[in-house]
């Protein structure tokens, strides 16, 4: 298990926005998207929509769902599932954690809320 990246002061990212970390820093063969719900959760998966070319940090947030800026296709933003089309793959989620007013990305590690 990693030490995590430390991402940004919780109160760095609003309610409904997100941020990427990217792939040189997690790690990872793509950028990782972390979103900050309107349910107050945090959640992370592969920044790169797996229809096209689309950022999901970009997208609408809604609950635990994601949806692509570009096709509107929905994500599950706690298991990476595909949920509608035009996605036909499901997308990678990482675990996030909250620490000390932190928020924390573990890339490649499966969520504990899966
Ligand atoms: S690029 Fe995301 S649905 Fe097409």
């Amino acid at each position: 298990m990693s030490e995590g990246i430390r991402v940004a002061d919780v109160d760095e990212i609003d309610e409904g926005e997100a941020l990427t970390v990217d792939a040189e820093t997690a790690g990872t063969s793509d950028d990782i998207a972390v979103f900050h719900s309107d349910n107050g959760n945090f959640y992370a998966l592969n920044d790169t929509c797996t229809h096209e070319d689309a950022s999901l940090a970009d997208g609408w947030i809604e609950g635990d769902e994601v949806e692509c800026p570009i096709h509107s296709a929905r994500f599950c933003l706690r298991t990476g599932e595909a949920l509608c089309l035009p996605a036909l793959i499901n997308t990678k989620a990482h675990r996030v954690d909250v620490r000390d007013g932190a928020v924390w990305l573990y890339p490649n590690e499966s969520p504990l809320n899966a």
